[in-house]
């Protein structure tokens, strides 16, 4: 089967599509015939050689990609639930790779995915969408609560976005202005230009801040935790970038708590849940481009950006 791998850390380039051995699943795994898997920031990071979190974990040679969608093929003797042909999402055991044409994964890291979506739409939403469903859960939004989304225009942030609005929350996005429009059909109430040499005295009364910015910003961090209401919640995506001690006395003279986005989560029953709201209409899934796999190198590129609108696929085989 073909797979995208590296041999080496570096740019785009390292990325090669070989022919390796289909894998073979294990007791408690399924065999995932695979339709297209997102492309994520961590991909570009695992690609570059990692960061502080990861860089212990990274061991060459490497399939990339983190999440995805596809058919069952096989599954191990242990698995319940599941049939040969469902249509599933998910994300497979860490570090596993969905760039590539099979993949072996626990099946308890796979839901059935959305009934009214393309594979290429359910490849987008695994990882973005746990995170942003975690983050939802940990800054405890509820209806009425005036909820912050940063980077509300990415992969994670059009999902939070949707989340928040679901839940029935004041929902204020922010953005670069090209996205001003786009975020409000999204449903965003208000949308705040995070450059805006005011965006302090743009933000007030914020129950819960979710910062789903792919940019460490100590300034907009220190910022958005002054606008939080007393006993707010500060939820951010920075897994390798700790709140320091002064961003944390901020938030102890609120009686507020910061919290980061956790990997622990029932991924099964937290995709089977977002599934339902997708397949309600209350959520859709943005895409901006998608790439065949063999252009792996050009995905990269493009989301290195750090200004997709919502997600790029992988398309690794065509739906019938
Ligand atoms: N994706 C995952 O599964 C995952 C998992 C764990 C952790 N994370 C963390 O979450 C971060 C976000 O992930 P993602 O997948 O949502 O990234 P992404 O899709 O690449 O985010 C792109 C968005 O970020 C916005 N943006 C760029 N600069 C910004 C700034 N200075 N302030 C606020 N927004 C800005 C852009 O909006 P404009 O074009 O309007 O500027 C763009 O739409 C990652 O970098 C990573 O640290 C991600």
């Amino acid at each position: 089967m073909k797979a995208i791998i590296i041999h080496e850390f570096g740019g785009p380039e390292v990325m090669k599509i070989e022919e390796v051995e289909r894998p073979v699943p294990q007791a408690d795994e399924i065999l995932v015939k695979m339709y297209a898997s997102g492309v994520n920031p961590a991909d570009y990071v695992v690609r570059q050689g990692g960061n502080e979190i990861l860089k212990p974990f990274l061991k060459l040679p490497l399939g990339l990609g983190l999440d995805g969608a596809g058919e069952i093929e096989e599954f191990g003797s242990d698995v319940k639930g599941f049939k040969k042909g469902d249509k599933v999402y998910g994300i497979p055991n860490f570090l596993s790779g969905t760039y590539a044409e099979f993949i072996a994964a626990k099946a308890t890291q796979f839901a059935l995915m959305p009934n009214n979506v393309s594979f290429n739409e359910a490849g987008a939403i695994p990882s973005c969408a746990l995170m942003a469903w975690n983050g939802m859960d940990l800054g405890n939004v509820s209806a009425g609560q005036r909820v912050l989304i940063n980077g509300a225009a990415g992969g994670i942030g059009t999902l939070a976005l949707q989340f928040a609005k679901a839940k029935g929350a004041y929902v204020i996005s922010t953005a670069s202005k090209q996205n001003f429009d786009f975020l409000k059909q999204l449903g965003s109430d208000e949308v705040i230009d995070y450059n805006d040499e005011n965006f302090g005295g743009l933000l007030q009364d914020i129950d819960v801040v979710f910062d789903a910015s792919p940019v460490r910003n100590k300034d907009a961090r220190m910022i958005m935790a002054g606008a939080l209401k007393d006993g707010g919640r500060f939820v951010s995506v920075q897994l390798p970038y700790p709140f320091s001690e002064e961003f944390l006395g901020i938030l102890a003279k609120k009686h507020a708590e910061a919290k980061m986005i956790r990997r622990e989560l029932d991924v099964a029953q937290s995709l089977t849940d977002i599934a339902k709201l997708i397949e309600a209409g209350k959520v859709s899934v943005v895409i901006s481009k998608v790439y065949p796999l063999e252009k792996a190198a050009e995905a990269h590129a493009e989301l290195e950006t750090k200004h997709v609108r919502g997600k790029i696929v992988l398309e690794i085989r065509k739906e019938d």
